[in-house]
């Protein structure tokens, strides 16, 4: 990763202009680098979709969305005048060539009044099925054939599976180079995933302890309170195996497992994450029974509130056997890890939104206390919160103020946001499309992970998928997933943890 400067002259083009992510996340993100100063001078945002609207009326829509979404709330007037005139709308049909020639014509006329050549960032936000001819045409008109200058961002999903996957990538390297091509996983532009990097690289106090000598178990839990809000359709075809775990959850344990890199380079940091898919055990069909667990969320209560189940939710099939929740033990084949379960967990419609890895370290080898002094004696353990709350928290025993000899358990806590000294971290999309300005790779994926994540889980998919669930729905929405998740655990007398005790 580089250090954050400004990008050469800038022409990022949305595919999907007019869509949810345009609004919600990616405008605002765009705006906030604005405001920051990061943006590159000139820049200009085009913004493609089928909707008949002009600019004025898609420049007031993409402000609405950043009054609603962004970290920094309603655009002040005169910023926003500024950055509005950046954005122009391209009325376009996705199938049709003639819709390139325009944006062709439109990019080189902004080149021709700059004086210079700009980098071009191309953003899919669109359905699989349109990456074909967007690529396509985009290599038909020439301006996407600069190595060095010319990018695609592409949004998950990438592919539905191993196979589709692969054809996905054979897709984009007909017309793009490895080096040109950004597969987002928004997990990695997250601040404290980034932190992991720092917590675990920076420092000489934990690295000789982060192996199998001194680490029971790992878990790494993702829990989120949504339900499949609008999206039924799309999550019909998923499934939290899909939406979840074969990218951010499988990232997140790159991060925690990796060997040290020797530098700070997109594709060593790459290398050294794809090294831990491929230690990843395989399970065959047999094995994922006793590994992996699946779950769907029924009628339920959710802070006081009574909530559908997944199978009454809009898009749904009523007798649908998608899974909303996944956990499952990985272990890995390598010096590092052997023997030390990882235990990944997923699901929608969970106690609360909560995000988090836990690193727990093995008892004390001996007991030097005396049984009524430690009765209260636990293992070290290091809570890493993602989201929502951002901190780092150390669990260590310590002596019970008092005359007596005592022990209690005590904690050391690393505050995000305390220690931001009134800065506002970035979004995760501020960081990456800033990252993909500039030409940075290390937080996008390459297509060997990619593949290899697929790789990984294409056992579990496949064996749920032919053998539907007789269960469903086995948790009720508000629980903390279905009771067969505890039995995963509990065998080895292992605890799923409350990360943040309210
Ligand atoms: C997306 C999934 O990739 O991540 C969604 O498709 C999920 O189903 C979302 O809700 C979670 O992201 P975050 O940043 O809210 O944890």
């Amino acid at each position: 990763m580089k250090p954050a400067s400004k990008a050469a002259p800038t022409i990022a083009v949305i595919f999907g202009g007019t869509g949810d992510l345009a609004k919600r996340k990616l405008v605002p993100a765009f705006y906030n680098l604005f405001l920051d100063g990061w943006l590159p001078e000139p820049f200009a945002l085009i913004g493609m979709g089928r909707s008949e609207t002009d600019d004025v009326m898609y420049r007031e829509h993409l402000r609405e969305g950043v009054g609603e979404f962004s970290r920094t709330g309603a655009p002040e007037e005169k910023s926003w005048a500024t950055f509005r005139d950046s954005i122009t709308y391209l009325q376009s049909n996705i199938n049709d060539p003639s819709s390139y020639q325009d944006l062709a014509d439109l990019i080189h006329a902004l080149e021709e009044a700059w004086g210079t050549r700009a980098n071009h960032l191309f953003y899919l936000s669109v359905a699989p099925r349109f990456i074909e001819p967007v690529t396509v045409n985009l290599g038909k008109v020439g301006i996407a054939s600069d190595v060095e200058r010319d990018r695609i961002v592409v949004e998950k999903p990438f592919g539905h599976d191993l196979k589709s996957a692969k054809e996905l990538n054979q897709l984009l390297t007909r017309t793009f180079q490895e080096s040109q091509i950004y597969r987002i996983d928004h997990y990695l532009g997250k601040e404290t995933v980034q932190n992991i990097l720092a917590f675990r690289f920076a420092n000489a106090l934990f690295e000789p302890l982060w192996n199998r000598n001194y680490i029971e178990y790992v878990q790494i839990t993702v829990a989120e309170e949504v339900g499949v809000e609008d999206r039924g359709g799309y999550y019909e075809s998923s499934g939290a195996l899909r939406d979840m775990i074969q990218n951010h959850l499988l990232q997140l344990l790159c991060m925690v497992a990796m060997e040290p890199p020797v530098t700070f380079e997109a594709e060593e940091i790459r290398n050294r994450k794809v090294d831990v898919l491929h230690a990843i055990k395989k399970y065959s069909r047999e094995d994922v029974g006793k590994y992996a667990v699946r779950g769907q969320y029924g009628p339920g209560w959710l802070k006081g509130k009574q909530v559908p189940g997944y199978r009454q939710e809009a898009g749904v099939d009523p007798k649908s056997g998608t899974e909303t929740y996944a956990a499952i033990k990985f272990y890995l084949d390598n010096w590092r890890w052997q023997g030390v379960p990882f235990y990944l967990r997923t699901g929608k419609r969970m106690q609360e939104k909560s995000s988090s890895i836990t690193i727990q370290f093995r008892p004390v080898p001996h007991l030097t206390f005396p049984s009524a002094m430690s009765e209260n004696i636990m293992p070290n353990r290091l809570i890493i919160n993602i989201q929502p709350e951002m901190d780092i928290r150390l669990r260590f025993m310590a002596k019970k103020t008092g005359l007596d000899m005592a022990l209690t358990p005590a904690e050391m806590v690393f505050d995000f946001n305390r220690c931001a000294e009134g800065t506002q971290s970035p979004e995760a999309y501020e960081t990456l499309l800033l990252d993909a300005m500039q030409g940075d790779a290390t937080l996008f994926m390459r297509s060997d992970q990619v593949e290899t994540a697929w790789d990984v889980i294409t056992p579990i998919l496949e064996t749920w998928e032919s053998r539907p669930s007789l269960e469903f729905p086995n948790y009720a929405a508000g629980m903390w997933g279905p009771e067969n998740a505890e039995a995963l655990i509990a065998r080895e007398g292992h605890t799923w943890t409350v990360t943040y005790p309210h």
